[in-house]
């Protein structure tokens, strides 16, 4: 795909790297504005370190990223803080915190020394709260949550923060299958009505292929796919990228590809 001169979010000529560990070269991606765009590609393939440039927790070892075509790291971190939300892969609460805090603070880039805590706050964290279903939580410590309430509770925080743009590391590794599809309807939600640019890491397939309006194949720090689900999913792809035998038919709800992974314990491959 081209790099669309008027998206919001993009990345050009990028190098990704740990000091000396370059994990992405020459990398070009382009979020498309109002897109429910979702990231897949196998364990370690650069996902997250591309997230993390995206919203400037990573400075590029080379190349730019461009937020409203800027440079992002030309913006002061509050400014960034107000365009673009980052769900990261792991957080690390401070201790002791309560829930409602923790939420409280995705307003953060929204006050400021003239600006205090307003009613207008308290009702946008009692919403993020309420539509991830953590309200009855609030007055919980963070600490002692289970994995998957923890995991809604961060996702309240960075929807408190009121971003057109929202980047999700992974957002429902901890949750069952009824969460799982309350957070992609969710997210689908705030991308339909909200017109929210999303992006997503997601390890279901089946699950990318549903929401996804763009899917970004990654392998080894490049990106060998992208489009529309149902134009670039073949078994094919699945197999190159994953080295994972599949059949593809259509998901009898949305009639979106559904991957099936080859029994290889009954064909003996
Ligand atoms: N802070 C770090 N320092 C050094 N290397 C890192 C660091 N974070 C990640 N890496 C390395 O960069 C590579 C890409 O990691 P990344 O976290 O982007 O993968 P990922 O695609 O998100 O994988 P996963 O699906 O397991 O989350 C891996 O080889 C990883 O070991
Ligand atoms: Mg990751």
């Amino acid at each position: 795909m081209t790099v669309h001169r008027t998206d919001r979010l993009s990345g050009q000529e990028l190098t990704l790297a740990y000091e000396q560990r370059v994990i992405s070269r020459d990398l070009a991606v382009a979020i498309p504005d109002n897109s429910f765009t979702v990231i897949v590609g196998p364990n370690a393939c650069g996902k997250s370190t591309l997230l993390r440039a995206l919203s400037r927790t990573l400075k590029p070892a080379g190349g730019r990223v461009l937020l409203d075509g800027q440079v992002i790291s030309s913006y002061p971190a509050k400014e960034v803080a107000r365009r673009l939300g980052l769900l990261p892969q792991t957080s690390i609460a401070p201790d002791g915190i309560g829930v409602a805090d923790l939420v409280a603070r995705g307003r953060f880039p929204h006050q400021g020394f003239l600006r205090q805590w307003s009613r207008d706050d308290e009702r946008v964290v009692a919403e993020a709260m309420e539509s991830t279903g953590v309200a009855e939580l609030a007055d919980r410590s963070v600490d002692e949550l289970s994995g998957g309430q923890r995991q809604r509770v961060w996702l309240a925080m960075v929807l408190a923060q009121q971003t057109p743009l929202l980047l999700l590391d992974e957002p429902t590794t901890y949750l069952d299958i009824a969460h799982q599809m309350d957070m992609l309807d969710l997210c689908a939600q705030l991308h339909d009505r909200g017109g929210h640019t999303l992006v997503a890491v997601l390890h279901d397939l089946n699950h990318a292929c549903r929401y996804a309006s763009h899917l970004i194949v990654m392998k080894e720090g490049a990106i060998v796919a992208e489009g529309e689900p149902a134009e670039i999913v073949t078994a094919e792809l699945v197999e190159h990228v994953f080295g994972l035998p599949v059949r593809i038919i259509p998901d009898p709800e949305t009639h979106t590809p559904l991957i099936v992974p080859v029994d290889r314990r009954r064909t003996g491959s």
